[in-house]
């Protein structure tokens, strides 16, 4: 039965607020964040673009009654001063209390309005703190008193910028101070990189910051099991799309395991956009909307993938070409991590004559492509295993690269010649 729900509903690629029915729980970051957090240092969260990150932090801290607000440092970027930013948020919040407090003066007007008046004038007789010091107060008043937590999202959009980043490490270096302290506030500093503290090094109070800073362990992607949990409540649950005891369950969520590389914000792109094919034509789900769902999805960003791979590629035409056999091969592997050896076996079965009695050093391959500009592949957090480090690039492979037959050599067809995507897809 089709329920007619609204995809975007249940599949929310860029929502800043957690929707707890979908979420997906994470024990051993989540154990991971509390750990930290029943410290007493100030938390740095990181981890790739999309991985849930914000999902988490919010989730914990709402479930554990930690009272938090969220300052995102892009806006400290566009404006210049991360102090700035704080102005910025404290504005939007009194906005808010302003509109209420008129109201309620309306409504007692006569009866207290001298008193009002006073309350007034009594106001303005202490000096207005700067907004950090606001920001702090207000943290501690809502959370009466007990501890609270400022976060400061988006670090990697303050890192170019030394100005920015000694700002962030005085304000660090300054909650350690009594006149701060005494508001029981703790930050969460939350960003991309995996060497946060690093980036604190060209700053004058370096060591200092570096010991108030503790690391929660990355956030990187979902387990093939949490893919599969999501897809899941998605198309069972939540959008009644797929039956619970059909196969075809398992066939949709292993692909969808194999098109995202189990990113949390790309599994919810992909699956609203699958999820579309069905409702629009209001009906359940079938084999043939993934197809579909590929082609949409590898469409919207062929060009900058096509562009990426082509850049990582063997510029000279050179006698093996080794790395365009490597770059082939990650294409076809259905994989969605990797080690090198299981690379080395598949390209041994695509390249048997070029591979005969020769040492193929892929690993050397392998760390030379994660190490590149804008890389095709990344380590996984415990370098164990390697992942493209964005999931379209694998189907743009396998599009843009053929094998010549004469000489094994890697044909890259033209980015305008790509029309028919599905016939070189599967
Ligand atoms: N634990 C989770 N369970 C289900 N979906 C999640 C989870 N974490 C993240 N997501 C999905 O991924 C998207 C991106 O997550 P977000 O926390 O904003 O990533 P980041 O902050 O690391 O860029 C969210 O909008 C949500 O759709
Ligand atoms: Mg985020």
């Amino acid at each position: 039965m089709v329920t007619f729900k609204d995809p975007e509903e249940v599949f929310t690629p860029r929502s800043p607020k957690v929707n707890e029915v979908m979420y997906i729980s994470r024990p051993d970051l989540e154990e991971s964040l509390i750990g930290v957090l029943r410290g007493t240092k100030h938390l740095i969260v990181h981890g790739e673009s999309g991985s849930g990150k914000s999902w988490l932090y919010k989730k914990v801290l709402k479930d554990k009654g930690i009272k938090y607000e969220v300052i995102n440092l892009a806006n400290a970027a566009r404006r210049g001063s991360i102090n700035q930013a704080f102005q910025d948020f404290l504005d939007s919040q009194t906005e808010t209390v302003r509109t209420g407090y008129s109201e309620s003066k309306n409504v007692t007007l006569g009866i207290l309005g001298a008193n009002s008046q006073l309350d007034h004038t009594n106001h303005f007789t202490s000096p207005p703190k700067e907004p950090f010091e606001e920001l702090l107060k207000r943290l501690n008043s809502i959370s009466k008193n007990k501890k609270s937590i400022l976060v400061l999202d988006n670090l990697e959009s303050i890192l170019d910028d030394k100005t920015l980043l000694s700002e962030l490490a005085n304000l660090v270096t300054l909650l350690d101070d009594e006149i701060y302290s005494q508001y029981k506030v703790r930050f969460i500093i939350v960003g991309v990189p995996n060497d946060i503290g690093r980036y604190f090094s060209a700053t004058p109070s370096f060591t200092t910051v570096d010991n108030r800073l503790s690391e929660v362990k990355e956030v990187f992607r979902f387990t093939e099991r949490q893919t599969k949990e999501l897809v899941f409540k998605g198309f069972v649950q939540e959008l009644g799309l797929i039956q619970a005891k059909d196969p075809f369950i398992e066939e949709v969520s292993e692909h969808v395991v194999w098109v995202t590389d189990r990113i949390p914000q790309r599994i919810h792109e992909y699956c609203a956009q699958l999820a579309w094919e069905a409702v629009d034509k209001k009906r359940d789900l079938m084999k043939s909307d993934l197809k579909v769902a590929d082609r949409k999805w590898l469409e919207a960003s062929l060009n900058k993938a096509y562009l990426t791979v082509a850049a990582s590629m063997n510029e000279k035409v050179t006698k093996v070409q080794r790395k365009n056999q490597v770059i082939y091969t990650l294409g076809q592997t259905t994989k969605s991590g990797f080690r090198y050896s299981d690379i080395e076996a598949e390209l041994k079965q695509y390249f048997p004559r070029s591979t005969e009695d020769t040492q193929l050093n892929i690993s050397g391959v392998l760390s030379s492509l994660a190490a590149q500009e804008h890389p095709l592949i990344r380590r996984s957090p415990k370098g164990d295993v390697y992942v493209f480090s964005n999931p379209v690039y694998k189907m743009c492979i396998r599009c843009m690269l053929k094998i010549s037959d004469k000489d094994e050599k890697i044909i890259q067809r033209e980015l305008h010649t790509l029309n028919d995507l599905d016939e070189y897809l599967y």
